[in-house]
């Protein structure tokens, strides 16, 4: 038989194991894995040169933008900036201009999505007060999971009372589907922001004193509470926080199914790069915080306690960003670029393995959001969304070269270490050295029966 696509001569990693070989493709799935010389006839054949072969990355934690805001991030430019950057899945936020929170706003983001995505996606139900019942028409409509927003001061998607949200728990568990939680305390965060607004505060320092790590600690305690209660999958978001990490490991020893993800940005930045992050711009809720939190949350990654690597790619135009008043700055900055080249350094410096890497980024999003074994996993019959590393390569992080139209990073200048050179979906190339190697159109909605 001679199959699509044949890669040789690769470096294969998984969680559990390295081993060179091949990997033979056909119609879109992994049809071989072995060694080089036992791979079929392919119509195509790609030389790894003995770099490492990776699953392509799952980031379950992304803020597309559209519908409603077009001017900060398209469905385009964001899944091109994901399959540059070795990443062949995302799950887009709901916090959008219509927020994502009836059967149709998710048919109908679907609908904007496909015919631009570059990468498979998924998108995220908001929860909230008014939709408790609307709930299971939503995951029916092809939601892939929902959003709590617990900690919130955005009016499209304002955090719902704790009524709610044991109601809303108990209807998503009947869906089957996980809830990811923006695990703060509004009314800690409501008090103190008013506060020092008051007090005449207008500086980074003061977006930090309003997010009291107490505001996630209760936060995250309350979530594992109502989801030991109602029996919902939870994943908490962006943890970036020392003392929450006990809390979590906790839940998980009770067995409840609680998941953890932390970003690039908690484990590599303090409050005390501030100035040279670009200073009010690197506002982000969660804040990055004073140092001594990312160790901890690096221990959490090596151990498991912390499961996934997400960017909370978050887009917004520079002049967004640039504001004198930290109350004006908008919050997050654009990771699917850079996310796997960051991560890559780390590995390169020792500070994780590359196969727990691969479990962070691959395997573990895949199975907490019912994606594993089709998407996350070198395995025969998964989906053939592959990276090739060029773990040699060398180049400073440049915003301005980002495929998302959000070009402000708190990280310019970092040199990095390692990047995808290759990003193949579902067997067809969509990304090389940087480049766009196909056309929209190609990504698909994983959860919509395709
Ligand atoms: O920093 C953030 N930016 N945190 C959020 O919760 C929302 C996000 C956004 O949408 O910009
Ligand atoms: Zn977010």
């Amino acid at each position: 038989m001679t199959v699509d696509l044949v890669i040789r001569d690769a470096l294969i990693v998984t969680p559990q194991a390295r081993r060179h070989g091949g990997v033979a493709v056909d119609n879109g799935r992994i049809v071989a894995i072995g060694r080089t010389d036992a791979m079929p006839p392919a119509r195509r054949v790609i030389d790894a040169g003995g770099r490492p072969l990776i699953p392509g990355a799952l980031d379950v934690h992304v803020h597309v933008r559209e519908p409603g805001f077009s001017h900060k991030e398209t469905w385009a430019t964001a899944t091109a900036a994901a399959a540059v950057g070795g990443i062949t899945t995302v799950l887009d936020m709901p916090n959008t201009n219509p927020p994502t929170e009836t059967a149709a706003r998710v048919r109908e983001k679907i609908a904007i999505a496909a015919p631009q995505a570059l990468v498979d996606f998924g998108v995220y139900g908001n929860v909230g007060e008014g939709n408790v019942s609307e709930l299971r028409a939503m995951a029916e409509a092809g939601a892939s999971a929902f959003k709590l927003y617990l900690g919130s001061d955005n009016p499209l998607v304002p955090c719902p009372n704790d009524g709610a949200v044991l109601d809303a728990f108990a209807e998503i568990r009947a869906t089957g589907l996980r809830c990811t939680v923006h695990a703060e305390n509004t009314p800690i965060l409501r008090w103190r922001g008013d506060r020092l607004k008051a007090a005449g505060r207008h500086d980074l320092a003061a977006h930090l004193e309003q997010h009291a790590d107490i505001a996630a600690v209760e936060a995250v305690s309350r979530v594992a509470l109502l989801a030991e209660w109602t029996g919902c999958k939870v994943h908490i978001a962006h943890e970036n926080c020392r003392h929450a990490l006990p809390i979590i490991a906790r839940a998980k020893r009770r067995g409840i199914d609680l998941t953890a993800e932390t970003c690039p940005h908690y484990l590599l930045l303090s409050m005390a790069d501030a100035e040279r992050a670009g200073g009010n711009a690197l506002r982000v809720k969660p804040p990055v915080r004073e140092p001594g939190h990312a160790g901890p949350l690096w221990d959490a990654l090596r151990d498991g306690t912390i499961d996934v690597i997400a960017t909370d790619h978050a887009p917004h135009p520079a002049a967004e960003k640039r504001q004198q008043s930290i109350w004006d700055v908008s919050p997050g900055f654009p990771g699917l670029d850079i996310s796997m080249r960051l991560m890559l350094t780390e590995v390169a410096r020792g500070r994780l393995t590359l196969e727990r890497y691969v479990m962070a980024a691959c395997e573990a999003p895949a199975r907490a959001f019912g994606l594993y074994p089709r998407k996350g996993a070198l395995l025969v019959g998964a989906d053939a969304d592959l990276v090739i590393l060029d773990l040699e390569r060398r180049a400073p992080i440049r915003g301005a070269d980002f495929g998302s139209m959000g070009k402000v990073t708190p990280l310019e200048g970092l040199e990095t270490v390692g990047a995808a050179a290759l990003t193949l979906l579902r067997g067809t190339l969509v990304a090389e050295d940087g480049r766009i190697a196909a056309t929209g159109g190609i990504g698909r909605p994983w959860n919509t029966g395709r």
